[in-house]
């Protein structure tokens, strides 16, 4: 049987999830949009992820990766660039865990759609560095070295002009500023420029909705990195999500097997010591 995870993608404008097939990094059924709650508050957030949820018949133990952009360590989201602020200290982990009675992780957005196009999309097989940059509303990065991924990079705030990065070159500026390709690939060829001469990456990837529109900018930026399109384009936050919660859920098995054969040991030693001293 194949290996299944439930991944679920956080944005501004709608929440999208589906469960994925692990070995293939399809999806195994249609995914489920909801439109985001707004304000978009932890607590209106979770109760929409809780209904997606429950609109699949998932079983109790299939674990739950969510993607959501800012900074996460340890489940807790430590910024909130594009989202409402509130979430600052959230722990996203426990409370979509305890509101959706699923193992939940939760990964940086790009961080996500990283992970699934090294996995199954245009960094497969790639060494070195590479940099995987998701132009949206905001501007996100996932950084990997030899596979492994370097969490939370945050290069769409790399400063540019004296401001944010992506305040300057996102997607959502495009549109809001009605720019036309020639003018955006301008500011784009900046930024990578940029980030090309910073960290010399092996290949930079390039994400997000407008990824599916490659050919309309990337012919015209000249780097001294291969700059390519995403291959997995809108399912690569849920994949990924998918693909890490499966991780997270072996790793902790993994883990609590281990204490629990230490706990054993521990105890048949004092048992043992017992004995000895009964004697
Ligand atoms: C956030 C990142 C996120 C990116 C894309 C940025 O504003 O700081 O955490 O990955 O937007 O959503």
């Amino acid at each position: 049987m194949s290996k299944k995870a439930f991944g679920i993608d956080i944005g501004g404008s709608g929440i999208k999830g589906a469960p994925v097939d692990l070995s293939t990094g399809e999806l195994a059924a249609d995914r489920v949009r909801i439109a985001t709650p707004q304000p978009s508050t932890p607590d209106a957030v979770a109760d929409t992820v809780a209904e997606l949820i429950r609109s699949f018949d998932l079983d109790a133990d299939t674990p739950v990766g969510v993607t959501f952009p800012a900074v996460i360590q340890a489940g807790v989201a430590l910024t909130a660039a594009n989202v409402d602020k509130s979430w600052i200290g959230t722990d996203v982990d426990a409370l979509l865990t305890e509101r959706t009675g699923h193992d939940v992780f939760v990964v940086n957005d790009a961080d996500a759609a990283g992970i699934a196009e090294m996995k199954f999309g245009a960094g497969r097989g790639t060494s070195g560095v590479v940099m995987v940059i998701t132009l949206g509303t905001g501007v996100g990065s996932a950084t990997f070295v030899d596979g492994t991924l370097v969490p939370n990079t945050e290069l769409g705030h790399l400063l540019l002009h004296g401001d944010d990065a992506e305040h300057y070159m996102a997607s959502s500026v495009r549109e809001k500023e009605d720019l036309d390709w020639e003018t955006w690939a301008g500011r784009l060829q900046e930024y990578f420029a940029h980030v090309d001469f910073l960290f010399s990456p092996t290949r930079i990837i390039v994400g997000g909705g407008v990824s599916k529109k490659h050919q309309k900018f990337l012919p015209l930026l000249d780097l001294n990195t291969e700059i390519v399109p995403a291959k997995l384009r809108n399912e690569a936050g849920i994949v990924g999500a998918a693909v890490m919660a499966h991780r997270e859920e072996k790793a902790l098995q993994k883990a609590e097997r281990k204490s629990a054969e230490k706990a054993e040991k521990k105890a048949s030693k004092k048992e043992q010591a017992e004995r000895g001293a009964a004697k």
